[in-house]
C-alpha cells in the first residue's frame, strides 16, 4: 500500500470518530463554565501578540475561542478541523475576515503565513506533535507566534516538556479548576533549533530528521517513544 494511501485511510477513520463524538455531544463540556479560565488566557495571549495579524487555528472546533475573540486583534481568521460536523457550527461565525474550513491538520498546506497559530487543545492529536509545530513554523512570518493551550495529563506533560527543550517559552500560564490544568504557552518562531550540549541545527536539517524517523514509524510501526517524535533519534546522532 502506498503511504499515500495509508495515510488517506487513516485521516478518514480520524474524521469520522471526530465527526461522531460531535454528534453524539461528547465535546458539549467544551462550552461549559470549566473551560472558560483557560479560554480567558488563551485570548490574552492572543491579543498581547497579535494587532490586526493573520491568525490560524488548527483544530479550532466549533468555533469557540474566535466567538468572543476582539476582533481588532486580527485582520484575517482561518479556523481549521478535522470534523465537518464542528466546521459546520462554525459556519455562523464567518464574515469578510474569519474563515472556516474542514481539514486534517496532517494534510493542510496553508497557501499563506500567518502572525500567529493557535492549537488550543488540539497539538496533542498529532500523530507526531513535535513535527507537526516544525511543519507549521513554516507557515509563520519572521516574527510570529504559535500559542498552544494543552490539558495535563502524565502524557502531555511529558510532551510539553520535550516541546520546550526544542523550543523555549516566551511566556506560560497554567490555569486550574476541579476538572483539571491546562498549560498555555507563547512560542516564537525560530530558525535554528537547540540540540544537547548546548550546540544548534538549522531548521531545514531538523525538519528532513523528523520527517525521516516519521517514515520509519509509518512504515515498520516502530517507535522510540510514546509520542513519535525525533529528539531521541537526534540526541542518538549530535
Ligand atoms: C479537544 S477538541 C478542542 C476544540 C477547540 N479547540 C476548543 O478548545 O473548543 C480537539 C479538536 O481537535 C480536532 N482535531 C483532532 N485531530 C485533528 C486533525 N488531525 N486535524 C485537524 N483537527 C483535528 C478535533 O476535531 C477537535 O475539534
Amino acid at each position: 500500500m502506498s503511504l499515500r494511501l495509508f495515510k488517506l485511510l487513516l485521516g478518514k477513520r480520524k474524521k469520522n470518530t471526530w465527526n461522531e463524538q460531535y454528534l453524539e455531544g461528547k465535546w458539549d463540556t467544551l462550552r461549559s463554565n470549566w473551560e472558560d479560565a483557560r479560554f480567558d488566557v488563551m485570548r490574552k495571549f492572543m491579543g498581547s501578540y497579535s494587532v490586526k495579524g493573520k491568525i490560524l487555528e488548527i483544530g479550532c472546533g466549533e468555533g469557540l475561542l474566535q466567538a468572543q475573540l476582539d476582533p481588532v486583534i486580527y485582520s484575517s481568521y482561518l479556523g481549521i478541523d478535522i470534523s465537518e460536523v464542528a466546521v459546520q457550527r462554525a459556519l455562523y461565525l464567518e464574515n469578510s475576515c474569519t474563515r472556516y474550513r474542514a481539514a486534517d491538520m496532517e494534510e493542510f498546506n496553508p497557501a499563506e503565513k500567518f502572525d500567529m497559530i493557535i492549537f488550543n487543545e488540539s497539538l496533542y492529536y498529532a500523530k507526531c506533535p513535535c513535527s507537526t509545530m516544525l511543519k507549521y513554523m513554516g507557515f509563520l512570518e519572521e516574527n510570529g507566534v504559535f500559542i498552544t493551550s494543552i490539558y495535563e495529563t502524565t502524557r502531555n506533560k511529558r510532551l510539553i516538556k520535550k516541546i520546550n527543550k526544542f523550543f523555549k517559552p516566551v511566556e506560560s500560564a497554567v490555569t486550574a479548576n476541579d476538572r483539571g490544568r491546562w498549560h498555555c504557552q507563547v512560542y516564537r518562531k525560530c530558525t535554528r533549533v537547540k540540540m544537547e550540549k548546548n550546540s544548534t541545527i538549522s531548521m531545514n536539517l531538523f525538519r528532513y530528521l523528523s520527517n525521516l524517523r516519521d517514515m520509519v514509524k509509518i512504515y515498520t510501526g516502530w517507535s522510540l517513544v510514546e509520542y513519535s517524535d525525533c529528539e531521541l533519534v537526534l540526541q542518538s546522532i549530535f
